[in-house]
């Protein structure tokens, strides 16, 4: 079909089958179309199951080729426009074969990875009849209180950029309507949902335009000039409106401003959330302001279906905002072939042979191991030593919980423990295992039983940390420390002053000062995903060093938070030369700066920088200039670090953030190597939003810094001319 022939199916369509495209439903909705009485709670409620006959344009959170292709075909059968359904589901880090979570992807800074992982997560899940999946999650975030912290890539734009272009191309590949292994990606929330206030869900965002331009709005449309072919609204308000209902953030920004054209979807129940909101009395209100704000699909609820048809008869909404709505839905299904082959990737017999695939497993191991993040390693403690004994401790020592929030379609079963991959490595005489307690209580006796482990023990690995229902979606926490009696647990271990490695496993940044101080080695693991247990069990022996670096920080207490790295100065800041010891920013009982900062992970072996060279001290705009450093691996063993380059404005018409992360780099590195490192710097990479929005860059002085976290740097002073060459 093409762009006129889906024209031509506007003008057949009546004004209710327009609004049936409108409209997104679940899965049980679809079944009840023939087993009547399927729906059941308040959603059996809605007059749109009248007769069960069901309006819709697209579905939601169903899978499995066999279920696709039936819902389809009974659809097709009472749809007399033949106008397909489109599946859309939450496959977020991974289907079925799970990949550690975003949060942890973003710790690996491995772009080629990251991509890989959506290529995998597409082509599983498009061959059980996915079709848009609602990822990538770009939301920037600074507050780990926030359960969803875990589904972004961390607290840098740039970061979140590059990893929201990655998976963008992974999930979607260059050609939608014939890879049949590609999915079509959904950006999300639109926008800064994560910077709700306090870190609680679904709370008030309200910041400057000029701040939500500069920070927050970057990894959106570094998505979308991916190409992109979807966004979903936020549920939070943006300077005072419900982003679903926000004319000016999607109408005049999104569409007007940035030439967006694809179908922009809100989140689940947000049309109708704009009246609990304050800013609609009723349904029909909420669907007129969602609608004329641009919001094309509205997901499961019935302000559309219920009230547009009246709306526009009463003269209140114009028809042609349907007709462009419905118009970018039918191109999106043109594009994904569905006019063509409505069942398009969905086959239950390749679907056996792809999903889960060793190969799949084998790059959930991969991006497993480089997610993981050294955080201490004191007299290197790691790598274990292949003969020494170890007492494998703690509520994660053979919990299959590894999968983490949204992973819905992973199978808990098939993901590797740390036990099972401990058995497979190592003769049973060679470790113990004890749970020591389970994630919330510890008993005396689970507490004598791991004393008992680990006495027996050359060493003792701690699995410890959150559930993986307590981050995610509406699991805001306002303690972010490990519950308190897995604390007790590894307090009673460590007084036995046998070596303690603690790995953690967690959905976001906590405040681990007392895992820290009890412990030898630290590794955070995040939740891992399916092949969690084998990678983990890898980076313990030294069969794979580690090389993820934080991307967020880690508080040292809650009260810190928002704890980020590319903060601003103030004009008091603490340790200046000149500062005063009592009038200056800090808190009184604990330090300004989090307990591991931005960038921040160690390696088993050492890298040496040295020689952070310029090759002028002048930049004119239009030209660049090098940086130049050497990196030198001086341990005795191969590594990969991530090298990253950070530039700071000294002096702008805004304040300027005190680092601002600008690029970076993975070097491999065997014993003894060095390599040299050149970043290029050019105008472009200075230019922030002015307080008029005008995005340029402000000649004079600027340091730019190189090293292996963000607090971890070498300098070098430059200067950026004026056009024409002139100094500031
Ligand atoms: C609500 C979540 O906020 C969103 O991220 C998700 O995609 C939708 N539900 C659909 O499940």
């Amino acid at each position: 079909m093409t762009a006129s022939s889906y024209q031509h199916l506007l003008a057949d369509m009546t004004l209710q089958e327009k609004i049936s495209q409108l409209v997104q439903l679940a899965g049980p909705f679809f079944k009840g179309s023939t087993e009547t009485g399927h729906i059941t709670g308040p959603m059996a409620e809605m007059p749109i199951t009248e007769n069960h006959i069901i309006n819709a344009g697209s579905v939601l959170g169903v899978s499995g080729a066999a279920e696709v292709r039936s819902i389809q075909k009974k659809h097709l059968e009472q749809n007399r426009l033949g106008i397909p359904l489109l599946f859309m589901a939450d496959i977020i880090h991974g289907y079925k074969t799970i990949f550690p979570v975003p949060l942890a992807i973003g710790c690996s800074w491995d772009l080629k990875l990251a991509k890989r992982s959506a290529e995998i997560a597409a082509r599983e899940s498009s061959v059980s009849g996915v079709h848009v999946t609602f990822a990538p999650m770009v939301d920037l975030v600074r507050d780990p209180r926030w359960g969803r912290v875990m589904e972004s890539t961390g607290e840098d734009s740039y970061l979140n950029s590059a990893f929201g272009r990655a998976f963008v191309e992974g999930f979607q590949g260059n050609d939608l309507t014939n890879n049949l292994e590609s999915v079509a990606a959904c950006v999300k929330h639109f926008a800064a949902y994560g910077a709700a206030e306090g870190g609680r869900d679904y709370n008030t965002v309200d910041m400057s335009e000029r701040e939500l331009r500069e920070s927050y709005l970057p990894a959106y449309k570094a998505a979308l000039d991916a190409g992109c072919e979807m966004v979903m609204t936020a549920f939070n308000t943006v300077d005072g409106i419900p982003a679903t209902g926000n004319k000016e953030l999607m109408r005049d920004l999104l569409r007007e401003e940035w030439g967006f054209d694809g179908v922009l979807i809100s989140d689940w129940g947000a049309v109708k959330e704009l009246i609990p909101h304050g800013v609609a009395e009723n349904e029909k209100e909420a669907a007129l302001k969602a609608l004329t704000a641009g919001v094309d699909i509205e997901m499961m609820t019935e302000c559309y279906v219920q009230h547009l048809e009246s709306l526009v008869a009463e003269g209140l909404l114009k028809i042609e905002l349907i007709d462009e709505a419905v118009l970018r839905i039918l191109a999106l299904k043109e594009k994904l072939g569905l006019f063509e082959n409505p069942f398009r990737g969905a086959d239950i017999e390749l679907e056996k042979e792809i999903v889960g695939h060793a190969d799949h497993r084998q790059a959930a191991k991969e991006l497993a191991a480089k997610s993981t993040v050294l955080l201490k390693n004191n007299k290197q403690t790691l790598p274990l030593d292949k003969q020494a004994k170890v007492a494998l401790i703690g509520p994660f020592a053979e919990s299959n919980d590894l999968l983490g929030p949204w992973s819905a379609l992973g199978a808990r079963e098939e993901a590797v423990t740390l036990r099972q991959a401990f058995e497979q490595i190592r003769p049973v005489n060679t470790f113990t295992v004890a749970e020591g307690s389970s994630i919330d209580q510890v008993s005396k006796e689970q507490i004598a039983q791991a004393l008992a482990a680990a006495a027996d023990a050359d060493v003792v690995v701690m699995a410890l940390g959150e559930s993986s229902n307590m981050s995610g979606e509406a699991c805001s926490r306002t303690n972010i420390q490990l519950p308190a009696p897995q604390i007790e647990l590894l307090q009673a271990v460590a007084a036995l002053k046998k070596p303690v490695v603690t790995i953690l496993f967690n959905g976001r940044p906590l405040d681990i000062t007392n895992v820290v101080s009890h412990s030898d080695a630290v590794l955070e693991a995040w939740f891992p995903g399916s092949e969690g247990g084998n990678a983990l069990v890898d980076l313990l022996f030294g069969e794979i060093n580690p090389s993820g670096k934080l991307s967020m920080s880690f508080p040292s207490n809650v009260g810190q938070v928002p704890v980020y790295y590319n903060h601003f100065n103030t004009g008091r800041p603490k340790g200046a030369p000149d500062a005063q010891v009592h009038y200056v920013s800090q808190y009184l009982d604990a330090p300004n700066k989090p307990l591991f900062p931005f960038g921040f992970g160690l390696s088993y072996t050492h890298f040496n920088y040295e020689e952070l060279k310029l090759s002028s001290v002048e930049l004119s705009p239009g030209s660049s200039i090098q940086a130049t450093i050497t990196v030198t691996n001086s341990g005795d063993v191969s590594g990969e670090e991530i090298v990253q380059l950070y530039i700071r404005d000294i002096a702008g018409e805004i304040v300027r953030p005190m680092k601002e992360l600008k690029d970076f780099a993975r070097l491999a590195l065997a014993p003894g190597e060095s390599k040299e490192i050149s970043f290029s710097i050019t105008e472009e990479q200075l230019r922030y939003h002015h307080k008029d929005l005008s995005f340029k860059s402000d000649p004079g002085a600027f340091e730019l810094f190189i090293g292996s976290s963000s607090e971890h740097t070498f300098s070098q002073s430059f200067i950026l001319l004026k056009e024409g060459g002139q100094s500031k």
